[in-house]
């Protein structure tokens, strides 16, 4: 049984698009909506430059590779057909020697309906004879005349050869003669060429365009972020652990940007090339775009079933994904205990457990993926097949050209792709916007703590004054009830009081971690929520129970963020807080380096940076949190003589659980399940025999009636 440690949420998804969250985005893009305009008219340019390249290649194919004069057979006394044909296109054809007999150039056919054509050729006038059309300008072209004089027929401009004929040049004569059409491919070839060294250049500055927003729109994200994180009270941090707030940062940010580079402007191309082919293939022939686009519906409809499958599928992935990760978390965070009890092998039964179901959930994924992708394949090669035999058909009865359905074949390839790839971007969409909605709501978490109009920034004298405070952390529990007591300046109080009654929640309304719920904290006769809040937290030093050491060395951990204070003043506390003697065993002395990665420190020796920490501020408020636990008596009292000279002209605050160690106190408040049950001096507490004087005895292992003796 483990605890979730917030990760569980990774499993939610979100819809595959929510326009409310990418209007929210949009803020962020804002900044960089230049880049991205940029980005957006190279996607725009290249996918016009994708469709062009097909387009060439029937151009190619119909201009210069398969070309034929055909030969018309017209009779004076021929159908209205023939006679409509002849007032047509009667200028443009090229007579032969027959009488009635006329070829008609390919680039008149070209123009003609093709549907018109198929009358024609039914009945019979425009016959199945081909010719090859031939005007020589060069004289290695006329050689080619005079080499093969019985194939060629023809006049002064137009020369003619049967296509039948033509196969029996030789190759090098078939160039020379057809040296135009090699002409023409060769620069269609360039063209291409030309095309995708664009193409290139294009991609390259569209895809570092769209980096480059999406990086920067990333990085403001996380500033964002991390600042909002910081700047949110205490509690927030009791409801959300860290590992939960790391994953935002990081994974959820990351995710989004993946939706913005790899789906976002892509998914836009795909759209603009999909109905590009569409129109394209409805232009260059209805009836054979309509026969391709058969396979749509099914496309469709596995498509659907598919987003179903794949967005359980993915829902799981996350999940156990969500489960190992908690599952580590939990595991490694008490790595003592588990070594202490014995636990590696029972965990490791049960890490196997959350293992198998991450790997099974993958599995299952990889199946309905393995599904999808061939299923899409082999709808496409149907749509292929189909558009051979039908749009084979047609080139064979000369109702569209080759060119025209070579063309067909490379744009319906084209239109596949998307589809196939929109699987994959299916699931970026759903998991980035369900990362995007736990960031928003990340920085939609109220910060709560109250801002006064005019902040009171002033030198503080050390007045504190609890006033009937109540507070609880949960809204319910109160921890503490009805607290009042005061602390003059320069005096120096203790609280006393069993574990759980109540001293550290004090601390924390006194430093703001939290905000007292009923009464009031006074300082100087100020309500602490008028004071500015840096200030009161510079002039109040805590040293806590658990001392937390940042990466970097003793002297960047003396002095934190407190760069006023040079080398010498970091030395002077730290021998006030006689931190000095271990620090001059440590390797570097006041360079090592200590915190995650670093040297390792006791507890006690934790204890003794912070107090030299605490020093540093020079605060005018001193409060002490079971500071002196984890140090033995010996150091304790040295802390203590320290402590006695630096305690001068400041106010202190000394929770202790050693009674020993508070008995000079000016004042001792004694804490009891949230309220305040004794205040008095030691003398005095130890006359009226409350709970101090119970304490004491306990913690001193006397007989009443010997106390009066031990205590001097
Ligand atoms: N961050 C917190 N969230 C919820 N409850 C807390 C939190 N910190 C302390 N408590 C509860 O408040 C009560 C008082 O705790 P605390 O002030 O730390 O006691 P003490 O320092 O006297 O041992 C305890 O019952 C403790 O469980
Ligand atoms: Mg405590």
């Amino acid at each position: 049984m483990y605890t979730d440690f917030g990760y569980m949420e990774e499993g939610k998804l979100g819809k595959p698009y929510d326009l409310k969250l990418m209007a929210r985005l949009g803020k962020f893009l804002k900044p960089y909506w230049g880049l991205m305009t940029l980005s957006l008219l190279f996607v725009l340019i290249m996918a016009g430059l994708d469709l062009l390249i097909p387009y060439l290649t029937k151009e190619a194919i119909d201009r210069y590779i398969v070309v034929a004069a055909r030969e018309v057979v017209l009779r004076e006394d021929g159908s209205p057909e023939e006679h409509r044909f002849w007032s047509q296109y009667g200028q443009k054809l090229i007579p032969k020697k027959e009488k009635g007999k006329f070829l008609l150039p390919p680039d008149v056919m070209q123009s003609m309906d093709r549907k018109e054509m198929a009358l024609f050729q039914k009945f019979g006038f425009l016959t199945e004879n081909r010719y090859y059309l031939f005007v020589p300008q060069k004289p290695e072209e006329e050689s080619i005349l005079k080499k093969y004089p019985s194939f060629f027929e023809g006049s002064d401009s137009h020369w003619f050869i049967s296509l039948h004929r033509m196969k029996e040049l030789k190759r090098e004569d078939l160039l020379v003669l057809r040296g135009k059409d090699v002409a023409g491919v060769f620069h269609i070839a360039l063209l291409v060429v030309l095309i995708l060294v664009i193409n290139f250049g294009l991609n390259f500055s569209q895809v570092y365009a769209m980096e480059l927003a999406g990086q920067k729109m990333m990085h403001d994200l996380r500033m964002k972020a991390f600042s909002h994180l910081q700047e949110l009270p205490v509690s927030f941090f009791d409801k959300n652990p860290v590992g939960r707030l790391v994953t935002r940062l990081t994974n959820d940010i990351q995710n989004v940007h993946e939706m913005f580079t790899s789906v976002l402007i892509n998914l836009l191309k795909d759209i603009l090339l999909l109905i590009g082919i569409i129109i394209l293939l409805l232009q260059l022939n209805r009836d054979l775009a309509l026969v391709s686009f058969s396979v749509l519906p099914l496309i469709f409809v596995t498509t659907l079933f598919f987003s179903r499958r794949a967005r359980e599928a993915f829902r799981e992935i996350r999940l156990k994904i969500a489960q190992m990760n908690s599952f580590f978390h939990e595991n490694f965070s008490g790595i003592k205990v588990v070594q202490l009890f014995r636990r590696e092998k029972e965990n490791s039964r049960r890490f196997e457990k959350v293992n198998d179901g991450y790997y099974l959930a993958n599995m299952k994924q990889i199946s309905i993926y393995a599904f999808f992708v061939p299923l899409v394949d082999i709808l496409s090669s149907g749509a292929i097949g189909l558009l051979l035999w039908y749009g084979g058909g047609k080139v064979i009865q000369e109702m569209i050209t080759l060119g025209v359905l070579v063309a067909f074949l490379s744009y319906i390839r084209m239109f596949f792709q998307p589809i196939r790839d929109l699987s994959e971007k299916y699931n970026i969409l759903q998991s980035a916007m369900a990362s995007l909605e736990r960031i928003f709501s990340l920085l939609d978490e109220d910060k709560k703590i109250f801002k006064p109009p005019s902040p009171k920034k002033e030198e503080m004298k050390g007045n504190i004054e609890f006033h009937h405070v109540s507070f609880s952390y949960n809204g319910e529990d109160k921890v503490l009830k009805d607290v009042s007591f005061s602390v003059r300046e320069g005096e120096t109080v203790a609280i006393v009081g069993a574990t759980g009654a109540g001293k550290t929640s004090l601390l924390h309304l006194l430093e703001r971690f939290y905000e007292v719920e009923e009464g009031a904290i006074l300082i100087d006769g100020m309500d602490i929520r008028e004071w500015d809040i840096t200030q009161l937290r510079s002039q109040i030093g805590l040293v806590m129970q658990e001392t937390f050491l940042f990466a970097g060395d003793i002297e960047e951990n003396i002095r934190l963020e407190n760069r006023k204070i040079d080398g010498e003043k970091v030395k002077e506390v730290a021998q006030v807080a006689n931190a000095e003697k271990f620090i001059q065993r440590l390797p570097h002395g006041y360079r090592t380096n200590v915190g995650e990665g670093g040297e390792t420190l006791s507890a006690g020796e934790k204890q003794l940076l912070a107090f030299a920490r605490a020093l540093s501020i020079n605060p005018k408020v001193l409060i002490l949190d079971e500071a002196t636990s984890h140090v033995d008596p010996e150091k304790e009292r040295l802390i203590q003589e320290g402590l006695a000279r630096l305690l001068k002209g400041r106010t202190a605050i000394v929770i202790a659980h050693r009674l020993s160690t508070i008995q000079h106190a000016d004042k001792i408040v004694v804490l009891h399940k949230g309220r305040v049950r004794e205040i008095g001096t030691h003398a005095e507490l130890m006359v009226e025999k409350g709970i101090y004087f119970r304490l004491y005895q306990l913690q001193f292992g006397i007989k009443e009636d010997r106390g009066q003796r031990l205590e001097g």
